[in-house]
């Protein structure tokens, strides 16, 4: 077996290669990648808790290229510290959780809003594809919402998202695409430019007022690192959370069993969350630089290098996680990897979860039925996202909205 995370085949199904890495080449020279993966948690851990060594500032770079819309100042994510450290301070200072805690019922309007189109497109019983009618649509719609973003122009700002994400593969795009990726980079900027200005004068109860506002230790954020961080919200949350949901269908599909126990107990949708967040995770691999010539697990790794944290690898080490390749709601899963560790750990780590708490919840609620229709998945090209393309579900709607009808 060949663990190269380019191969389509392999992205698909990369765990028995994770495991065999594990077993055999804990970390080992990928040549495809002209990178070193990383395959043990405690490795993982070390990457990731040593900045010193294993930097994080090709990461946005070798993301957005040319395409960033806010280049002159590096987003906290490819900061080392003690640069890092400011900026985390100020964001953390505005995304707090007792200010998130106030999100819910925005969070679950927006869940309930999206179930009432689906319904009226696809009536009250079918099929629709639950990536491009739920889930690709519902995180954008939160950030979107949380950040202050206009609502008369969510539809053009989801459409810049979409474009910026889709940067990260920009070298399989012929001209025309790189156009309309540089024009939606523009746009999205003057937009945050325009709202920087807007909340500066006039706070409201939104993100960007909180960050443009945000003071510690007599340090504010500039308008560029406002925009930056606007900016990064969206890119770090938006396809993120939409594959979280995503990759929760795919698994409930062959597992009847806790479908219903979930749907008996919505107390269990934590515990659910979790476990899909340890078995499959939506950010497979991290990328870090060494700074500095360093030994991991006994191989040495020059000065220079691209070293590819494993974080889907690290979720299946038996080192870690009893019976790892079981997929089991009831285990007290610990430390997963799947929100980074260390100075980088995800920022939005609890309004993501909250986030898919929420839509489960809801989507259990209208629908009665609510099935991934048996087939093969499509997995989304990518070798550090995974999540469904497409994901054609059957559903039918509860009783009492039948009887409404
Ligand atoms: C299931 C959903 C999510 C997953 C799996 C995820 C995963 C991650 C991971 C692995 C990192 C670490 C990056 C690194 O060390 O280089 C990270 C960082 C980050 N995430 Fe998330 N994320 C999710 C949702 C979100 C959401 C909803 C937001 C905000 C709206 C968000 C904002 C961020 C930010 C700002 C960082 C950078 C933190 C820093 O550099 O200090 N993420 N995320």
């Amino acid at each position: 077996m060949t663990y190269d995370p380019l191969d389509s085949s392999v992205t698909e199904h990369p765990y028995p290669h994770y495991a065999e890495l594990r077993e055999k080449t804990p970390v080992k020279w990928i040549a495809s990648m002209q990178a070193f993966a990383v395959a043990k948690y405690g490795d993982v851990l070390t990457v990731l808790q040593n900045s010193d060594t294993y930097s994080s500032s090709q990461f946005w770079p070798a993301l957005l290229g040319e395409y960033d819309p806010v280049p002159e100042v590096a987003p906290m994510i490819s900061l080392d510290p003690p640069g890092h450290v400011r900026i985390r301070k100020l964001a953390n200072a505005a995304f707090v959780p007792k200010k998130i805690a106030s999100f819910p019922p925005k969070i679950r309007g927006i869940a309930n809003d999206l179930v009432d189109d689906i319904i009226a497109r696809n009536g009250k019983a079918g099929s629709f594809d639950f990536v491009w009618e739920f889930s690709a649509l519902f995180p954008v719609t939160v950030v979107a919402d949380v950040l202050g973003v206009d609502v008369k122009r969510r539809s053009e700002f989801k459409h810049w998202v979409d474009d910026v994400l889709s940067a990260g593969n920009r070298a399989a795009y012929g001209p025309e695409r790189l156009t309309q990726i540089a024009k939606s980079s523009m746009e999205l900027r003057q937009y945050f430019d325009d709202l920087y200005e807007q909340r500066k004068l006039d706070p409201k109860d939104d993100l960007v007022s909180a960050f443009t506002h945000a003071e510690v230790e007599g340090q504010r954020l500039t308008k560029a690192e406002v925009m930056n961080l606007a900016i990064l919200l969206l890119i770090g949350g938006v396809e993120t959370t939409t594959n979280l949901l995503g990759i929760t269908l795919v698994h409930l599909r062959s597992r009847p069993e806790v479908m219903q126990r979930v749907r008996d107990n919505n107390a269990l949708i934590p515990n659910l969350i979790e476990e899909v967040l340890r078995y499959d995770t939506p950010v497979q691999m991290l990328f870090r630089h060494t700074l500095k010539p360093a030994v991991l697990n006994g191989v040495e790794i020059p000065q220079g290098s691209l070293v590819l944290p494993l974080l889907g690898s690290a979720n299946r080490d038996a080192d870690q996680f009893a019976d790892p390749d079981t997929f089991n709601i009831d285990r007290q899963p610990g430390q997963t990897m799947s929100f980074g560790n260390g100075a980088h750990f995800c920022l939005g780590t609890f309004l993501s979860k909250m986030e898919a708490k929420i839509a489960v919840e809801v989507l259990l609620d209208r629908f009665e039925q609510l099935q991934a229709v048996d087939g093969k998945v499509k997995w989304m090209d990518s070798y550090f996202a995974r999540g469904p393309k497409t994901l054609p579900v059957r559903f039918k709607v509860r009783e009492p909205e039948l009887a409404h009808g």
